[in-house]
């Protein structure tokens, strides 16, 4: 895989708009360029990835960022983050088992943003947008859509760790 230098997707920007800025993990960060934005919106970022090279290029992106090259699937963070994001990663374990684990990382009243490819039949890769909010039984669901961007058909989710 090539990781090339573009601008981070939208969904990035949208979604944190309402949140007060703290701390934020981008799982599955690929060259970075949305844990970047994440920092330069006043958050205090970790970008973890399984690829050197992806950690090579995200480093190249930013420096206000915490990279760290490690497998998610059993990686586990020494603390929890307000924010938990991941966009398009694919594991080695199903995307679901993935999330329940990136959702164990939120703080109570943080909040968790997946963007994934939507299931249009073709993607290898993709996810149903019901059984991604269906996951998150619990959680307050404040944003479940499947929309397209240029040549992508996303579903993205935002929800919020109800606090205890
Ligand atoms: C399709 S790329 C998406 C990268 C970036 N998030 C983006 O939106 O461009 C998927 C990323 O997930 C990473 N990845 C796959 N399996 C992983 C794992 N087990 N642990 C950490 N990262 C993983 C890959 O190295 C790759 O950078």
């Amino acid at each position: 895989m090539r990781y090339l230098d573009r601008p981070a997707n939208p969904y990035v920007e949208r979604e944190t708009a309402g949140l007060p800025p703290g701390t934020a993990l981008d799982a599955g960060c690929g060259a970075g360029a949305e844990a970047a934005l994440l920092a330069s919106l006043g958050w205090t970022v970790t970008g973890v990835d399984i690829s050197p090279e992806a950690i090579v290029a995200a480093q190249r992106a930013s420096s206000a960022v915490e990279w760290i090259e490690a497998d998610l699937t059993t990686w586990h963070p020494a603390r929890q983050f307000d924010l938990v994001t991941t966009h398009y990663a694919h594991a080695s374990i199903p995307h679901l088992d993935l999330y329940d684990r990136l959702a164990g990382w939120v703080a109570p009243g943080g909040s968790l943003l997946i963007v994934g490819h939507a299931d249009d039949g073709h993607h290898e890769a993709s996810v149903r947008l019901d059984d991604v909010v269906a996951r998150l039984a619990g959680w307050r669901i404040d944003t479940a859509i499947e929309t397209v961007r240029g040549s992508l058909y996303d579903v993205v989710v935002r929800a919020s760790k109800v606090e205890p």
